[in-house]
């Protein structure tokens, strides 16, 4: 497995890929890696003849007072688990690399990277796509893998990729969760005990949502109800937003049809929780 930490290096490997070796997916990443990048990267290598992994904790896509310097990092287990799955090239720039002192530009995405996480994180996503530019541009990948934990940030990178002819191909990988149901996510690592036993409330309001529609409930507003209900806010729980939205638009949604996603946000004890279920509609 290759380690590169330039961009210039980056370039020339770019540069000297045989295509003979099949296609390039990327797994962008910040670290901190768990089962569901594992999951990520398995499916990078069954379908690409090369897997790179981006290995970066972008500084651009936290707010200042958010958990930056907090945020787990762990290289060598990082690096032991890209080995174990067969990774050929890992990509570990320093934030001078990406960003060197004379950096001004950034890409930002429109209405849809304002809405939900947006209005609570309200520079997250310009950080995001500003990043993935970067990325993609370097890498030059044919196909990139997102999980869907994050469903919010694969809609405004498959518009970013869209709106900027970029040629590659997304892929949404399903959110890998415990056998509860939790998601799995990096930040799990400073979570306490309690703090995950309340915020697991969040998974069963999206799964109870999601039953309501299999029930054949198709308003809206009576299957957000439902949702509320079991999370039952209160006991130092804080709903940022639990509504049905349209799952290509991320717009809210009155009466349901077609392809919705459910998307909720809370706060346990001062720590954001996501997570998202997609429903189909016959
Ligand atoms: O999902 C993440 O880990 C990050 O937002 C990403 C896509 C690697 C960009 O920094």
């Amino acid at each position: 497995m290759r380690i590169i930490r330039t961009t210039q290096a980056l370039r020339t490997w770019q540069r000297r890929h045989d295509p003979l070796r099949g296609s390039i997916g990327l797994v962008p990443t910040m670290g901190a890696l768990h089962g569901g990048h594992r999951a990520l990267i398995r499916h990078a290598r069954r379908t690409c003849g090369t897997v790179v992994v981006s290995i970066f904790v972008n500084p651009l896509q936290f707010g200042p007072a958010e958990d930056y310097r907090r945020y787990p990092r762990d290289l060598s287990r990082d690096l032991a688990c890209c080995r174990e799955e067969n990774v050929d090239l890992v990509f570990l720039p320093k934030a001078e690399t990406l960003y060197p002192h004379d950096f001004q530009t950034t890409v930002a995405v429109g209405a849809l990277s304002q809405r939900w996480e947006g209005e609570h994180r309200p520079t997250h996503f310009q950080g995001v796509t500003t990043v993935v530019t970067k990325l993609l541009n370097l890498v030059r990948p044919d196909r990139a893998f997102l999980g869907q934990k994050d469903y919010q940030q694969y809609c405004v990178i498959r518009q970013l990729v869209k709106d900027l002819d970029l040629d590659l191909r997304i892929t949404l990988c399903p959110t890998v969760r415990d056998a509860d149901g939790f998601a799995l996510s990096s930040r799990n690592r400073y979570v306490t005990n309690t703090q995950r036993q309340r915020a697991l409330a969040l998974y069963q309001a999206l799964a109870a949502g999601k039953q309501a529609i299999a029930g054949g409930t198709r308003r809206a507003d009576l299957v957000e109800k439902k949702m509320v209900k079991v999370l039952d806010a209160g006991h130092g729980l804080a709903i940022d937003y639990l509504r049905c939205c349209d799952a290509r638009s991320l717009e809210p949604l009155t009466r349901l049809r077609g392809t919705v996603v459910l998307l909720g946000a809370i706060r346990v004890g001062g720590v954001r929780f996501i997570d998202n279920l997609i429903v189909r509609i016959r």
